[in-house]
């Protein structure tokens, strides 16, 4: 895999990260029996223990590509092999490059369901990432009155069908995306990161914990890899260029 992982992921040639960007990355998990032996090689010892435990083979495919992938494009990155790059985890089990290998300030999150992966990655910003399959949500309403805020639950009331489907998705991965930033799980209450989606063109983070000048900080940015995937990216700080593309097609 080292010597053609570029033929594999061309995206992955020339890469280069700029401090004020934020790349994304969106990858389809399911792959041959040959590259995924490739992927796992690329994988130290707990990772592959992981991997090991997963029940169904597919979640356990799909773990062992996302990591490979992630491996290979941090690895790209920071200029090293891929099997080089170390992690280590929050408490809550968030991974970050274990500093002293390298003199980086790369941050990076990611994200997968239902065999999309998504990866971000930036310079010296807090970051995190979430993505959903669309699928059916028999009780959206009863979720938003338990987990929403005031504004988000007042947008799913005024919309219907398609529209509130996919609108539901989209607060739900910005608030995901939210507390994926931090790694700590729910360190205030879900309905206090509150998302707008009045604008047509942009997402906000309208207040954290009722306060709005915090929560302008934040850039907050929704998209779709493809019409059943919703997905979103958190990142504190505000002047960054998000690019995002496709490693694989
Ligand atoms: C741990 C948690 C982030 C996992 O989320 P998920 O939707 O099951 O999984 P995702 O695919 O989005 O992300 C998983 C990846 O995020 C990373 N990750 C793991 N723990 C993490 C954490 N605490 N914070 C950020 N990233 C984390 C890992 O790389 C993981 O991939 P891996 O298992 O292949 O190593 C999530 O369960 C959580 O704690 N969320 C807190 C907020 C919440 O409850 N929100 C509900 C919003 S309505």
């Amino acid at each position: 895999m080292d010597q053609n992982h570029n033929q594999l992921l061309p995206a992955l040639q020339d890469l280069y990260l700029a401090n004020n960007q934020v790349q994304v990355w969106q990858a389809w998990l399911d792959c041959s029996t040959q590259e995924l032996t490739d992927y796992y090689d690329l994988l130290l010892l707990d990772e592959k223990a992981r991997a090991s435990r997963f029940y169904f083979e597919g979640d356990r495919n799909h773990y062992i590509v996302c990591r490979g992938l992630l491996r290979l494009i941090l690895g790209t990155y920071l200029g090293i092999k891929p099997t080089r790059v170390e992690f280590c985890y929050g408490k809550h089990g968030k991974p970050a490059l274990r500093t002293g290998l390298v003199e980086d300030n790369l941050e990076f999150n990611l994200s997968h369901s239902n065999g999309l992966g998504v990866f971000a990655f930036c310079r010296g910003n807090p970051i995190g990432i979430d993505v959903e399959y669309i699928r059916p949500m028999p009780d959206e309403d009863r979720f938003a009155e338990q987990f929403f805020s005031d504004l988000e639950i007042a947008w799913i009331g005024a919309h219907a069908g398609a529209e509130k489907h996919i609108g539901f998705f989209k607060i739900w991965t910005c608030k995901e995306a939210f507390f994926k930033v931090s790694g700590d799980g729910l360190t205030l209450p879900i309905n206090q990161v509150v998302i707008d989606l009045s604008r047509s063109q942009s997402v906000r983070l309208a207040a954290i914990d009722g306060n709005p000048e915090q929560a302008a900080r934040w850039k907050i940015v929704t998209f779709e890899p493809t019409a059943v995937f919703q997905a979103a990216l958190a990142v504190e700080g505000q002047d960054l260029q998000v690019d995002i593309g496709w490693l694989s097609p």
